[in-house]
Order: structure tokens, then C-alpha cells, then sequence
């Protein structure tokens, strides 16, 4: 088969992660006689300091991106961007694309891999605590929202605002704010991801809100009162985000699937990640619309970038997932996650994921060449 990605590769180390993700992709390609064209997309700040372009999500790159069978996205934004205005922003070229395509289901698997448990900052005894067979290891995912909620409500600032730079008494009335606004069909379709990702796997879904506060996620759990009974098989509980966050750290096993907001699911995806040993290893998909896109969860880190630093498992593993969700190649993808098992096997860690014990004897420190290169030669 023949397929056509587009490729945000963006900022930071966005490239280089992305063009570890191709080169995995190719050799997929090569090995089981598929096709992987590459498209090179522009967006966040390179394509704001592109002067053919100058904004962070040129209307090219979207119409691109739509067309493509699928996405895979690096990252953007830096420092150089920060004081830009809020829809100046990189950040804006990843909300635009995801509201774009509509994919509203961001997947977010989180697993403890046993090589890597010297990596987690959690003791043995408290992942042994909660895992069902008392493993020290932990298998969830989360499912965020991504399409609606707070990042695309409705915001805005007043009380004179624009004055209150000069003027004391403006300043003292301006005011902010932004918006939490979903309907039933945004609440009840990423639910449904949800459940259907559960049914496949331990089949219990954690709903995670503020339900004791919030009348938004009140009507989340109305919905999902409502969408339950179509998955009998699957156990639902209801927990808050705060309550959530305290038992990420106390007992990850006891998760299996979390379906929140796209706010909630941005702050317990981090929090998820270092569990895992280090970001650099969480890939994401996001799906819905017919469209896909592929990212690790990670960010640009300008510090790290072109130093041969970065990790590239997430963003190899979001081409993975994409193998998987848009393209159904699951035995292509099964062979993607091997190879990077078969490198964390050999010892081959990034410094992100080094052991935190010291208890470092079997393992080499390696740069994003020799990860990439790595994985490319257990496929
Ligand atoms: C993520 C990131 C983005 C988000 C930022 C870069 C806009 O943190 O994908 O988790 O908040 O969604
Ligand atoms: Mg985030």
C-alpha cells in the first residue's frame, strides 16, 4: 500500500526527532512493502520566521495536512516566541491543526516498561502496591479531549485593559478570562473512544473532573451516566482531578483507561509521563474527523536541541501509533514497539531515561543518532 504523511517537524528538537520517526518508517516500509510518501509541512515559529509565510499556521500547511492520509507532528514553540501574543503564538499552529482535522480523541498511552523502572521516580513497593499481580509496573492511557473546553472557549480580557499598561486605576479593573463550554456531542464521542479503547484492554474507565465544583463536569458525568450501559462489560468510576493527580503517584497500577477534558488530560498526561520514566518516551495520537495526528507529548526543548540529546522513542512511537490507528498495520506497528523494547534491552538509554539509583551497570548513554539508529536495526 501506498501512503501519503505530512510532516510538521517544527521547532527545537522537533526535526530531529521527526526525521528519526520517517527513517523508522521507511525501513517499516522497506521490511513489509509498504510505500511512505513525505510531505514537509511548515508550522510554529520556523513558519513564523519564514517570510513566505509569517504566521504560525499558514493556510497551506492545514489544506496539506487535511489531504494527507495522516500527520506526524515534532513540536513546536521556544523561547524566541514567548512574548508573542496569545494568537501569534507556535502554540496556535498545533490548536489550529488539531481543531483543523477535528481530531478530538487525543491517546496518550502511559506504561511503565520494566527496563525502565530505575527510570520512575516511584519506589518498587508502591507500584508493587497497586499492580494486580503485584508487578512494579503500570499499563494506562489516557484519553483527552482535544478538540473543545477551555483551550477554545470563548476568552478575552477588559475593565479597560488595553489602558491599564499606563494608567493605575485601569489597571486595577482590567480583568481575564477564559471559558470551559462543552456539549453532549463533544462529551459523548471522545467518551466513546474511551470505552472502546477500555473493551480492548482491562475494561475500566476512570472519569476525571471537578464535578464537585464545576458545572461543566457535572454534565460529564450526566453524559456518561448516559453512554455507560452501551459498554456493560466495562467497570466506570468517577473520580476528581485533584483526588486523580495524588492517585497517579500513589498507586498508577489501579488505571486503566482515564477519559477527561482537554485541560485536566494536558496536566495528568505530564504528570503520567514522568511515571514512565521520562516525557521523552510518551507518544500520543490523535484521532476522530477521518483525520490522524501523530506527536510525541513532549515539547520543543530549545535547550537540548541539535545536540544530539534528545529522545527519540516518543516520536518513533507516535509513528507507531499512527501505523496502527490510521493505516490498521498493526503487525508493522507491533514490530516498531519491538524494536525499541529490543533497544532498551540492550542498554541503550537517552540521558532523560538513565537510571535515577545509580544502578546504571548495564546501561549505555546514548544520543538521538544511536537510539534512532538502534531501533532502525532491531526492525
Ligand atoms: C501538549 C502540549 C500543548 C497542549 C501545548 C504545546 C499547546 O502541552 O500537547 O500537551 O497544551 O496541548
Ligand atoms: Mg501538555
Amino acid at each position: 500500500m501506498k501512503y501519503k504523511i505530512a510532516v510538521v517537524a517544527g521547532d527545537g528538537i522537533g526535526p530531529e526527532v521527526t526525521s528519526w520517526a520517517t527513517q523508522v518508517l521507511k525501513a517499516v516500509g522497506k521490511k513489509y512493502g509498504h510505500s511512505f510518501e513525505f510531505l514537509p509541512l511548515k508550522a510554529g515559529g520556523c513558519a513564523i520566521d519564514d517570510e513566505a509565510f509569517g504566521e504560525p499556521l499558514p493556510p497551506q500547511t492545514l489544506e496539506a495536512a487535511k489531504s494527507a492520509d495522516a500527520l506526524l507532528l515534532g513540536a513546536v514553540g521556544g523561547p524566541k516566541w514567548d512574548t508573542l501574543p496569545g494568537d501569534k503564538r507556535p502554540e496556535r499552529a498545533l490548536l489550529g491543526l488539531r481543531a483543523g482535522l477535528g481530531v478530538f480523541a487525543n491517546l496518550r498511552p502511559a506504561a511503565l516498561l520494566p527496563q525502565l523502572k530505575d527510570a520512575c521516580p516511584l519506589k518498587d513497593e508502591v507500584l508493587k502496591a497497586s499492580h494486580h499481580e503485584g508487578k512494579a509496573e503500570f499499563d494506562l492511557l489516557i484519553v483527552r479531549e482535544l478538540t473543545g473546553g477551555i483551550y477554545f472557549g470563548e476568552r478575552g480580557r477588559g475593565g479597560n485593559a488595553e489602558a491599564a499598561g499606563s494608567d493605575a486605576g485601569a489597571k486595577a479593573l482590567a480583568f481575564a478570562f477564559d471559558t470551559e463550554k462543552y456539549s453532549r456531542a463533544e462529551i459523548e464521542r471522545v467518551l466513546r473512544v474511551g470505552y472502546e479503547a477500555a473493551m480492548k484492554r482491562r475494561k475500566k474507565l476512570t472519569l476525571v473532573d471537578k464535578a464537585n465544583v464545576l458545572e461543566s463536569s457535572r454534565f460529564w458525568r450526566e453524559v456518561a451516566k448516559d453512554v455507560a450501559p452501551d459498554y456493560p462489560s466495562v467497570t466506570t468510576d468517577y473520580l476528581y482531578v485533584d483526588n486523580a493527580a495524588m492517585q497517579l503517584i500513589r498507586a498508577p497500577g489501579h488505571f486503566d483507561v482515564l477519559v477527561t477534558s482537554n485541560l485536566f488530560g494536558d496536566i495528568l498526561s505530564d504528570e503520567a509521563s514522568v511515571l514512565t520514566g521520562s516525557i521523552g518516551m510518551l507518544a500520543s495520537a490523535s484521532i476522530g474527523n477521518g483525520h490522524g495526528l501523530y506527536e510525541p507529548i513532549h515539547g520543543s526543548a530549545p535547550d537540548i536541541a541539535g545536540k544530539n540529546l534528545a529522545n527519540p522513542l516518543a516520536a518513533i512511537l507516535s509513528a507507531a501509533m499512527m501505523l496502527r490507528y490510521s493505516f490498521s498495520l498493526e503487525k508493522e506497528a507491533v514490530a516498531i514497539e519491538n524494536a525499541v523494547n529490543a533497544a532498551l534491552d540492550a542498554g541503550l538509554r537517552t540521558a532523560d531515561i538513565a537510571s535515577r539509583n545509580g544502578n546504571s551497570v548495564h546501561e549505555k548513554i546514548v544520543g538521538t543518532t544511536e537510539m534512532g539508529e538502534a531501533v532502525i536495526k532491531g526492525l
